[in-house]
């Protein structure tokens, strides 16, 4: 089950975004109150049989099991969902999907159910990885169903977004990502948009070995923010996760964190090795 966002005491908010109360509460007191969960995801991907991802997570919760101040979550593929989750019951570090289909049963081959996921001890479900968008044709309104039917479920949803290198280099990433959250959150409550992590994910970053700078990170972050502020309120933007992710690794995520709204991240490749990812962790602890 996915714990309080605001649980534990990570980063505070910018306190130059506001003046004083009435009751005389300073700028620093306000800030203090806003603190968001960090979250650090390993999405697997297409890699690992069973013995492989038992002896991965053996090791990550031998490195990590004592770490109480982040969310860890392991994205396993869905073969190996059930030796994982034997491994992780009982510590603190939780079980992930990368796909789930938005409806609860049917004639879907290959496919996988919410119900099928929370059979197997799941916590998380990524949605709308990009190379999901890409691969496999996943639309908008895809995406859209997707989260309504996590949302009649525990999950928690990591929400994809992110820019290609096109956009990136068009000068369109105010355009892109706003359009991109419009889509995806538009129908969702207020509790359930203060339920989501969200992951900006730049396409162009993805495996690439090409992190954005931590300025580069932190102004999309802001931007989303800001949409989530304006669409929502204030208090579910400062409730919201918002995760980096593209070629994340122990030598890039110590600076990445430090930014004021990059609350944590989903790791793909620096996460196959048990090492490299609880280094990622505990710089984010
Ligand atoms: P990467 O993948 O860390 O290998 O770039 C990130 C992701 O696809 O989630």
């Amino acid at each position: 089950m996915e714990q309080n966002p605001n649980e534990e005491s990570q980063k505070e908010q910018n306190p130059t975004e506001q003046g004083p109360t009435e009751q005389g509460q300073t700028q620093q007191d306000q800030a203090e109150q806003i603190s968001r969960k960090h979250v650090v995801a390993g999405n697997w991907k297409m890699f690992k049989t069973r013995d492989e991802a038992q002896a991965t997570v053996r090791e990550v919760v031998g490195l990590v099991g004592n770490i109480q101040n982040v969310d860890i979550v392991v994205c396993p593929p869905f073969t190996a969902l059930g030796a994982v989750e034997e491994i992780l019951t009982g510590s603190v570090v939780q079980l992930g999907a990368q796909n789930v289909h938005w409806q609860d049963e049917g004639a879907f081959t290959g496919e996988v159910s919410v119900s099928m996921l929370a059979d197997y001890g799941c916590s998380h479900v990524i949605i709308g990885h990009s190379e999901r968008r890409h691969y496999f044709q996943e639309s908008d309104e895809v995406i859209q169903d997707k989260l309504e039917k996590v949302f009649s479920t525990e999950l928690v949803p990591i929400l994809c977004i992110g820019e290609s290198l096109e956009a990136r280099e068009a000068d369109r990433v105010q355009e892109v990502i706003p359009s991109q959250l419009e889509r995806a959150l538009r129908e969702l409550t207020d509790p359930q948009t203060s339920r989501i992590i969200i992951a900006y994910e730049p396409v162009w970053a993805i495996g690439t070995g090409r992190t954005a700078t931590p300025e580069l990170a932190e102004k999309v972050h802001f931007l989303i923010r800001s949409w989530l502020s304006d669409h929502s309120s204030v208090g579910v933007a400062d409730q919201v996760r918002i995760l980096y992710g593209g070629s994340v690794t122990p030598e890039n995520a110590g600076q990445l964190i430090e930014q004021e709204n990059i609350d944590g991240f989903l790791v793909g490749g620096a996460s196959l090795d048990a090492q490299s990812f609880a280094k990622i962790v505990q710089q984010s602890a």
